[in-house]
C-alpha cells in the first residue's frame, strides 16, 4: 500500500528535537512543502521528551564561543571534528532564541535565562526548563507541527530506505521508505524526494540504560543496509548517575545535581571523584562514569552516592522538582539524604556519517540528531551538546532540503511490501529470548571498560544471533519486536567490530588490553563502510583533526 499517490517533498523518521526540527524549518522556508513525519510510538516518545538538564549556549557576557569549543575538543579526546563543533557551537545562541520563538520556556533569574553548569563546561552555559528541558521542548515543536499541516504518522516503524535500482544493479538516490503501521500489521510505502533520519540513539542495546525502550538503533541499521558509511560506533556514553532502585527502571539523575554542588560518596560517605581527576564531580562524563565502575567494583558494592541535601530543601525543590518526585515515589528524599545511584547506557556518539547539512553518502538522504556522526562528539560527548547539535543540524539540514524541492522527482516504481513467503510466527519467545540475551552481553562484554577477549566473545555471540535473526526476518511476518532486535544486533556488531579496530583507549572506549591512548599514530575516527557502499555523495566530514 502507498501511503500518497504523490511522493513528499519531505519524509522524516522520527518525530524528537531532530525530525520535528527539519520538518518545522521546512515548512517555515516552504509553507506549501508536503511533509510526512513518521514515529514508532506517539510524537512525544523519544530520548528528547526525557532530557532534564538542558541546552548548551554561550550566553554569559564572561563565557565566549572560544572556550565552549574547547571545552567540547577537550571532552572529545582529540578526535572531534573541529569544523563540526565550531559551527554548532556558532549557531547554539540563535537555536535558543529559535526554541523561544516556537514558545519554550526557560528558567529566568531576573531578565537573563538562568544557566546551569555540567560535566565538562568551564562556564555555566546550560539554559534549562528546571530539570525537565526535554519536555518542554518536545510539547513545544509537537504543538508546533501539529498546527503546521504537515502529515503525521503514530505507530509507524520504518522497517527500511528504499532507493532507485539504476542499470547495471547499481543503486541511486533515496526515493522513500517502507514502514509498518503497527496498528493494522501493514507494510506501507512513502515516496519521498528528501528522506531524513531522525530516529535518535541505540542506548537499548545495553541491558540497563537511560533512554526510552525504542533507542533501538534503527537509523543507523537502515542507513547501513542502505548502502551509508557509519563512524565512531565504539563510544557508547554511559551516564554517571541513573537512580539505582530495583523499581526505577535507570531513571536518570540530571548532571546539573553536580553542576549546583552534588557530591559523589562511596558507601561509607567518603568521597573518591577528586582522586580521579582534579576537577572531581564536574570532570568528563566518561571519566565519572568509569572512577564509579572502579570503586563499585574494589568495594563490590552495587551503587555509590550523590549527595546535595547540604543545600537547603527549596533549592533542590526549585532545581530539581523532576528528580525530587521520581526519588521520592521510592521512598528516597534527596533534601535529607543522599540518592543511590549507578551508570547506565545514554548516548550514541557515532552514528551516519554526515556534513554539515546533515547529508549522508546516500543523495537525497540525511540524517539528524543522535542516529548521525557530524565530528561534534569525537569520542565523549559533553552534557547538553546533543540536543544542541539537534537543533543546529536541524536547521541546517531543513535550508538544503528546502532548496531542492523544485527539482524534478524520481520516476521510480516502488515496488509494494513482499509477503509472499512469510507467515505469522509460532516462536514469539525467541525474538524476547535473543533481546534479553544481546543486551545482557553487550553489558558484560562491551561496556564501561572492555578487553579484546571479551569484545571477541561477544563478536562470536553477536553472529550467532545475527544469523538465526535474519532467518526469522525471512520466514515470518514482521513485527515491531523483531525490526528492533533485527537493527540492534546489527548495531551491536558495528560497535563491536568498531571497538575491536581501535586499538587504544580514548574517551568513552577504555580497553584493559591498550589502556593509554595512542601517541604515535595521529588520531582517528573509526569509519565503517558497507558492502553495497557505492559513492561518497556528499562532501562528508570525516578529516581528522
Ligand atoms: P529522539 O528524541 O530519541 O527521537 C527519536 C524519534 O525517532 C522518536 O520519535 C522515535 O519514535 C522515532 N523512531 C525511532 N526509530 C524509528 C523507526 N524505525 N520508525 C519510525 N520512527 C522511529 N541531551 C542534552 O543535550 N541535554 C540534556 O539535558 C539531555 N538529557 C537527557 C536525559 C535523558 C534521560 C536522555 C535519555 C537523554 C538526554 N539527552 C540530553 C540526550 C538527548 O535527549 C538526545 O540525544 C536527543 O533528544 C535525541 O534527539 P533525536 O531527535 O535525535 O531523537
Ligand atoms: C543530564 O541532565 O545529566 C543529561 C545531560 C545530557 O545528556 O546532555
Amino acid at each position: 500500500m502507498t501511503r500518497a499517490a504523490n511522493p513528499y517533498d519531505l519524509l522524516v523518521i522520527g518525530s524528537g528535537a531532530a525530525g520535528l526540527s527539519v520538518a518545522l524549518g521546512v515548512l517555515k522556508r516552504n509553507p506549501e512543502a508536503r511533509v510526512a513525519v513518521l514515529s514508532k510510538n506517539v510524537l512525544s516518545e523519544g530520548s528528547t521528551m526525557y532530557a532534564q538538564g538542558g541546552i548548551a549556549a554561550v550566553l554569559d557576557a564572561t563565557d565566549s564561543t572560544e572556550s565552549h569549543i574547547l571545552d567540547t575538543l577537550s571532552a572529545g579526546a582529540g578526535i572531534c571534528v573541529p569544523q563540526a563543533v565550531r559551527f554548532v557551537v556558532e549557531h547554539a545562541k540563535e537555536a535558543i532564541e529559535r526554541l523561544m520563538d516556537l514558545g519554550v520556556i526557560f528558567d529566568r533569574e531576573g531578565d537573563d535565562l538562568h544557566l546551569t553548569r555540567e560535566g565538562g563546561h568551564s562556564y555555566r552555559r546550560i539554559v534549562h526548563s528546571a530539570d525537565a528541558t526535554g519536555r518542554a521542548v518536545q510539547t513545544s515543536l509537537e504543538a508546533r507541527i501539529r498546527e503546521s499541516g504537515a502529515e503525521l504518522f503514530e505507530y509507524h516503524n520504518a522497517v527500511d530506505l528504499i532507493r532507485e535500482k539504476l542499470p547495471h544493479g547499481r543503486l541511486g538516490r533515496c526515493v522513500g521508505a517502507y514502514a509498518l503501521d503497527r496498528r493494522d500489521g501493514h507494510v506501507h510505502r512513502f515516496a519521498a524526494r528528501s528522506v531524513v533520519l531522525a530516529t535518535g540513539g541505540a542506548s537499548r542495546v545495553y541491558l540497563y540504560s537511560s533512554n526510552p525502550d525504542g533507542s533501538t538503533g534503527d537509523g543507523i541499521a537502515m542507513a547501513w543496509r542502505a548502502g551509508a558509511r557509519v563512524a565512531n560506533m565504539e563510544f557508547s556514553q554511559f551516564h554517571p548517575t541513573c537512580l539505582y532502585h530495583p523499581k526505577a527502571k535507570s531513571f536518570l539523575v540530571t548532571e546539573a545535581v553536580r553542576g549546583e554542588g552534588g557530591l559523589l560518596l562511596r558507601p561509607d560517605g567518603t568521597r573518591f571523584m577528586d582522586e580521579y581527576d582534579p576537577r572531581g564531580e564536574l570532570a568528563p562524563r566518561d571519566i565519572v562514569a568509569r572512577a564509579i565502575d572502579d570503586v563499585m567494583k574494589r568495594l563490590g558494592c552495587e551503587c555509590v552516592y550523590l549527595d546535595i541535601s547540604h543545600k537547603p530543601a527549596e533549592f533542590i525543590t526549585h532545581h530539581f522538582p523532576t528528580v525530587h518526585a521520581e526519588a521520592l515515589k521510592f521512598g528516597i528524599d534527596m533534601t535529607k539524604e543522599p540518592l543511590p545511584v549507578v551508570p547506565a547506557a545514554h548516548y550514541t556518539c557515532g552514528g551516519v556519517l554526515t556534513d554539515l547539512a546533515g547529508r549522508t553518502d546516500v543523495e537525497n538522504l540525511y540524517a539528524v540528531g543522535e542516529v548521525a556522526f557530524t565530528g561534534l562528539h569525537g569520542a565523549n560527548r559533553m552534557a547538553s551538546n546533543s540536543l544542541l547539535e539537534c537543533l543546529v543540524l536541524g536547521s541546517a539540514a531543513a535550508d538544503d532540503i528546502t532548496a531542492k524541492i523544485g527539482e524534478p522527482v524520481s520516476t521510480f516504481a516502488i515496488a509494494p511490501w513482499d509477503e509472499t513467503w512469510v507467515t505469522d510466527s509460532d516462536e514469539e519467545v525467541v525474538v524476547a529470548h535473543n533481546w534479553d540475551e544481546l543486551r545482557r552481553f553487550m553489558w558484560d562484554y562491551v561496556g564501561i571498560v572492555r578487553s579484546t577477549k571479551r569484545l571477541e566473545r561477544a563478536r562470536h555471540r553477536v553472529k550467532l544471533l545475527r544469523d538465526e535473526i535474519d532467518e526469522y526476518y525471512g520466514s515470518f511476518r514482521v513485527t515491531s519486536d523483531l525490526l528492533e532486535l533485527r537493527n540492534l544486533s546489527m548495531v551491536a556488531d558495528l560497535i563491536i567490530r568498531s571497538a575491536l579496530a581501535r586499538r587504544e583507549s580514548r574517551g568513552l572506549h577504555f580497553t584493559i588490553d591498550f589502556p593509554s591512548p595512542d601517541t604515535v599514530a595521529p588520531p582517528q575516527n573509526t569509519i565503517l563502510v558497507p558492502k553495497n557502499f557505492s559513492a561518497r555523495r556528499a562532501s562528508c566530514v570525516e578529516a581528522p583533526p
